[in-house]
Order: structure tokens, then sequence, then C-alpha cells
């Protein structure tokens, strides 16, 4: 920002350095990739079908689509307005935009909560697929029988050791990237594997959808029965909604930092929101067929992909090579999604205590390889330990999506709509008059200001049985 005083040229301009994308996102193209890179990860092909299968199927991906259109949404394009017109990291974006003396910075400094909750689980589950790209290469995973998969996955994360290994071995890998600078050479190889991603997931859904007895996974993804869906199933499905599109933790607001003055926002997040969903649902569709064909549990949670998939391969030609590449495809989305959720404290170190970019990363992954431990250790050493009724791992997994995430986008709703405004929101929507959309701002305006931090609200006191 031209007026910014030199103090805080000096603070952000380690962060500018570090994510040296300003350049990057020269082109329209180039952000929505970026943008993509990191909504689409393990969200997509692990966290969606566990969390569909344990919640009902049909009705529980219903709720899931409501909360991405009406909340997920709204709350992107809000976080890329506010990066945009700040062009600072989440702390300082909040910091500069919010009016005198008023603490709206605390949403980025919540965000850095949230980032290390998630972090702290996703390495783990990054961890996993990991073992399983060598797993695979070493021949010894392909098997159709639910017993065998299950054990295959249930040794691997009941030995404390490995969990722990493959967790370090993914936090030093996703610290390298960063350290070495070179997340946007990181960034264009994403990029240009994610359409490998989707070609392999077409196949693997041909294959799930003509075995036989598939019907029943249709039914199950199509077919709703909205008896199950109680008020903590309506804060999962909305939870999943942020986690999914990354928002809610100021990592839209950094990115949105180096949009373009002249990107439509508008038509960026709705861009991103199909893509992601439409990964989801291909996930989904290569995953349910195949589970009720082959007499997997539906309701497995975390382990499904990795009973599953497994299987889907063995039973189509050439299986045990192409589910080598499906693994490793799902690590470097999950790596997309990872370097931008480290991001996050990051900036938020570099910022706050003037940190080297270097001293920042190996702090924040030294610090969460002591707070992944515990989440690592969940299913082995600490599975008989809980912390409200859950273990380590769930309880990161629920108090980020479920808690921090709404939280963070509920006051990022309530600052656009009722501290920033109409007009800022139409300046930054139609770049300053250069776009003819005044029926979507108008919309979005409305959604934004009341629809929205209404729905947030209710389904969290609902969900958190506190209403
Ligand atoms: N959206 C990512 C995924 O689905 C996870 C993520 C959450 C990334 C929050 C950044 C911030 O895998």
């Amino acid at each position: 920002m031209e007026t910014a005083s030199e103090g805080q040229k000096v603070a952000t301009g380690e962060v500018a350095r570090g994510f040296r994308k300003r350049d990057a996102f020269a082109t329209g193209l180039g952000v929505l990739t970026a943008t993509l890179g990191s909504a689409v990860g393990l969200g997509n092909i692990w966290k969606f079908p566990a969390m569909t299968g344990q919640n009902g199927g049909a009705a529980f991906i219903i709720v899931y689509l409501f909360c991405t259109l009406l909340v997920g949404l709204p709350v992107m394009m809000s976080e890329h307005m506010l990066g945009r017109r700040a062009r600072k990291d989440a702390i300082n974006t909040m910091r500069d935009l919010a009016p005198r003396r008023q603490p709206w910075w605390l949403i980025g400094a919540a965000g850095g909560l949230a980032a290390f909750l998630i972090m702290a689980f996703y390495s783990e589950v990054a961890g996993w697929v990991f073992a399983y790209v060598f797993k695979a290469a070493s021949g010894s995973i392909l098997s159709t029988d639910p017993a065998t998969n299950s054990a295959s996955f249930g040794a691997l994360v009941s030995d404390p050791w490995q969990a722990l290994l493959w967790q370090w071995i993914v936090l030093i890998w996703v610290g390298a990237i960063i350290m070495m600078g070179v997340s946007k050479g990181i960034e264009r190889v994403t990029k240009k594997l994610l359409p490998l991603l989707f070609v392999l997931l077409i196949a693997v859904c041909v294959r799930s959808l003509t075995l036989d007895g598939a019907g029943e996974g249709i039914k199950f993804l199509f077919n709703p029965d909205f008896s199950k869906v109680t008020g903590p199933v309506v804060l999962a499905a909305m939870g999943l909604a942020f986690f999914k599109l990354s928002v809610g933790m100021g990592t839209m607001i950094t990115y949105g930092s180096y949009f373009k003055e002249d990107q439509n926002i508008p038509a960026t997040a709705t861009k991103v929101m199909l893509a992601d969903l439409t990964v989801s649902i291909l996930a989904g569709l290569a995953i349910f067929p195949a589970v009720f064909a082959l007499g997997f549990d539906v309701a497995a949670g975390p382990s499904l992909l990795f009973e599953i998939i497994p299987a889907v391969f063995a039973s189509m030609p050439g299986g045990d090579f192409f589910v080598i590449i499906f693994f490793l495809l799902t690590a470097i989305a999950a790596t997309g999604a990872m370097i931008s959720i480290v991001e996050v404290p990051v900036a938020f170190l570099t910022e706050q205590f003037r940190l080297s970019r270097q001293t920042a990363t190996l702090l924040t992954l030294g610090l969460l390889a002591l707070v992944g431990a515990p989440a690592a250790l969940s299913f082995s050493e600490l599975s008989e330990t809980s912390i409200f009724g859950k273990t380590f791992f769930d309880l990161y997994d629920y108090a980020s999506s479920n808690i921090l995430l709404p939280v963070g986008g509920l006051f990022i709703c309530i600052f656009i709509g009722w501290v920033w405004g109409f007009d800022n929101v139409k300046r930054a929507l139609s770049n300053d008059g250069a776009l003819n959309n005044q029926g979507i701002v108008a919309l979005f305006f409305t959604v934004v200001k009341y629809i929205t931090p209404l729905l947030v609200l209710l389904v969290l006191l609902d969900g958190l049985n506190i209403l």
C-alpha cells in the first residue's frame, strides 16, 4: 500500500517477499488455480467421503451444498475483498480496515490458532497418504477383502512410531518447501497435476459404478433420508463447508491480497466453489458404490479412503500401478492445501514478532510436531485418552471446523455487512464500477449482512446444544 507507514512496510515486507506471489497472480487463471490449490485437498478425497458415510449420505450432502452456497461462498468473497483492499496478511488486513481501536484483528489471530489445530491432524492424515504411496509401490495393499484392508490400515495407525514418523516426514516436507521459497514452484506443479487427479478419479468412478451391487451406493448418495439430520449433523456439514473452501481463518484474505485490481471476485469464488464441489462429488462417486458393492463399512470414518481405494484398484486392470499414482496425486493435492494452512501462522509470527521467515517456519513446524503428536498417537497410545469425550485427533478437527472457522466466518460477515458497509462492498465487487454487476452486489450484501451471520449463529448454537 502506497500510504503505509514505514513501519508497516518493514513489517509486511517479509511476508510479501516470502510469498513472492504478487507477480505469480498476474493472470486471472493463476489466481483461480492458486485458490483451488488451497481448497482442493484431503478435504475432498478423505474428509468429505468419511463424513458423508458417517452422517447418512444424501441428506448430509444436501445440507452441505446449502452451507457451501449460503455460507462458504459469501465468506470466501468477503475474504478476497478484504485482502485485496488492504494487501496485507490476515491480521494486518483486519487491523488496517477496522475503525480505530476496534479489535477486528482478533479474527486473524483466531485464524492462526485454527490453522494450527487443522495442521496438527491434517499432517497426520497426509502422513498416512505418504505411507500408502510407499505401501502401494511395494505392492502390498491391493485386496478386495474388507478385513484385510482394515487390518492393514490399522497396523499403520496403531504403531505409534510409524504414526509419528510419517507425520514428521510430512512436516519436514512442507517446511522444506516453504523455507526454500519454492512454494510457487510447487503451485505450478500442483496446477499441472490436479487435472490428472481429476481424470484418475473419473476412471475410479467408472470402475466403482460398474461393480455388481453399485446401485445401493448411488441410492446412498442421491436418495436423502432427512431423519438423520440433527443439529450436530448440520453443524458438521457447515464446518465442512468452511474447511473445504479454506475460509474462516484468513487463508483467503492472504490470497486476496495478491489478486489483481481487475480480478472478478464473484466469478472467481464461484468457479472455485464449483470446481471444488465437483472433485468432492467425484470422490463420493468413486467411493460409495464400491463400499456397498464390496461390503465395506460405510461409517468407517477416517479409515474409509484407505480401506476402499485399494479394493477398487484391486478390481481394475493396471490397478497395482494406478493405485500408486492415485495416492501420489492425493499427496500432492494435500501438499498444496498444507502450504496454504501453514502460511497463516508463519505470516502471523513474522508480523507479530518480526521473526525471519526461516525462523517462523521452523518455530511453526516445531510447535506442530508437539501439538500434532497427540493427534498422531490418537489411534495407539492415546486412543483411550479423551477430552470432552474426544480423542486429540477428533478434538482438533472438531474445535477448528465446528467452532473456530464458523466463529471466524461469522465475524467476517458482521464486519463486511455492518462495519465496512455497502459502498465499500460495491466498489470492491464491481472493481470500482468497471463491472456491471449491481444485481450480484445487492444480493451478496443482503446475504452477507443478514442471512449468513444468522444462519451461522443458529447452526452454531443448535449444534453445540446451547439453544
Ligand atoms: N481446504 C483444504 C482441504 O479441503 C483444507 C484447508 C483448510 C486448507 C483451511 C486451508 C485452510 O483439504
